[in-house]
């Protein structure tokens, strides 16, 4: 099976490319600026994944001629302008980035017969329910990053009915030095014996990105198309997240400070209440997605691989 990864350097990226690579027959192109492919960990990526070096804003011929030549069975945008401030700092690359670069690889991986995945968000809703978020739900995103991952859907609805649109919040390690990850972020602050602030009124369904991957590839299986939500099945706040994780990993968590979003300053605004309903995803898939506690045994899992534990 032919797979097309784009954004493979990204915290998605490396986790489909490592999923992807599993497979005996499996042959995964992993595109992303960087120059260099994922360390390979094992003879198993090396004789399976090829990483190619493009520009997908500057690179769009290649993009196209990449595809239509190789005739890929998958392709999964995993490139966006994912961090929020940087959408409102940069409105038109958001707009480039989340909405008009998935639509043009969304219509190029249908004309090469290719199933298509675009990562959508939770930050499509306000997060004023106080309840699980169904598929249908109104959307009515409360900063720039959700607007443009609303209109991406929007659009690749109309243009690519065989496409999936997958809502999530996904966490995990990244590796970059540049920036980190909010898991990342924690483990600097609470391993090195600082304080973290963390609030206890923005609730998420947050899923980690091993176990993402596997859904995504569970949804290509299934051929599902259009709008799902693929996240854990239950939620809670970034402190009890938090906490978990120092927990189970041994941190001072008296170290993690309860504080309320309500009542910060926090711009741009991140929409409060953001559990997602997977049952759409369960009932067609016929599988169960893990709790959040699943979550956590996986950043465990990384964390002691990290330190060689
Ligand atoms: N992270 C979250 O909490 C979260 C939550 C919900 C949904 N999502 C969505 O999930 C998807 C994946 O997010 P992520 O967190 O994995 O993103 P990420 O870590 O920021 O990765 C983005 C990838 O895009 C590549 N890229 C950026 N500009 C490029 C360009 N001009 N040409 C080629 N490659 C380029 C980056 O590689 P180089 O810089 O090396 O080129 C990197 O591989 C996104 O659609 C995001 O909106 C993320």
């Amino acid at each position: 099976m032919k797979t097309v990864i784009l954004g493979d350097s990204g915290l998605l990226g490396q986790a489909l490319v490592q999923h992807f690579c599993r497979d005996a027959k499996a042959e995964v192109f992993g595109i992303s600026t960087s120059p260099k492919a994922l360390p390979s960990s094992g003879a198993q990526l090396k004789a399976r994944y090829v990483h190619i070096r493009l520009d997908v804003l500057t690179q769009q011929k290649a993009i196209k001629n990449l595809l239509l030549s190789e005739k890929p069975d998958l392709v999964i945008n995993s490139i966006a302008l994912a961090d929020i401030g940087d959408c409102e700092a940069c409105p038109e690359l958001a707009e480039v980035y989340n909405v008009q670069l998935p639509v043009f690889l969304s219509d190029i991986s249908a004309a090469s017969g290719a199933y298509f995945i675009q990562i959508s968000s939770d930050q499509v809703f306000d997060g004023m329910k106080l309840g699980l978020l169904r598929e249908g739900d109104a959307i009515n995103p409360v900063n720039l990053y959700g607007a443009t991952k609303v209109a991406c859907e929007r659009k690749i609805l109309e243009t690519n009915p065989n496409a999936l649109l997958a809502r999530t919040n996904i966490v995990g390690y990244r590796g970059w030095e540049k920036s980190h990850t909010f898991v990342e972020w924690l483990e600097n602050a609470l391993a090195h014996r600082k304080e973290a602030d963390l609030f206890d009124d923005y609730v998420t369904s947050s899923i980690h990105v091993r176990l993402f991957a596997e859904a995504l590839s569970l949804a290509f299986k299934k051929r599902l198309k259009g709008v799902y939500h693929i996240a854990s099945r239950d939620a809670v706040s970034k402190y009890e997240f938090a906490l978990s994780i120092s927990r189970r990993l041994g941190w001072d968590s008296t170290r993690c400070r309860k504080i309320s979003m309500a009542n910060s300053s926090l711009f741009p605004r991140r929409p409060a209440y953001l559990a997602l309903d997977v049952k759409k995803f369960e009932r067609a898939t016929g599988a169960s997605l893990p709790p959040i506690a699943k979550t956590v045994e996986c950043l465990v899992d990384d964390f002691n691989a990290r330190h060689g534990r």
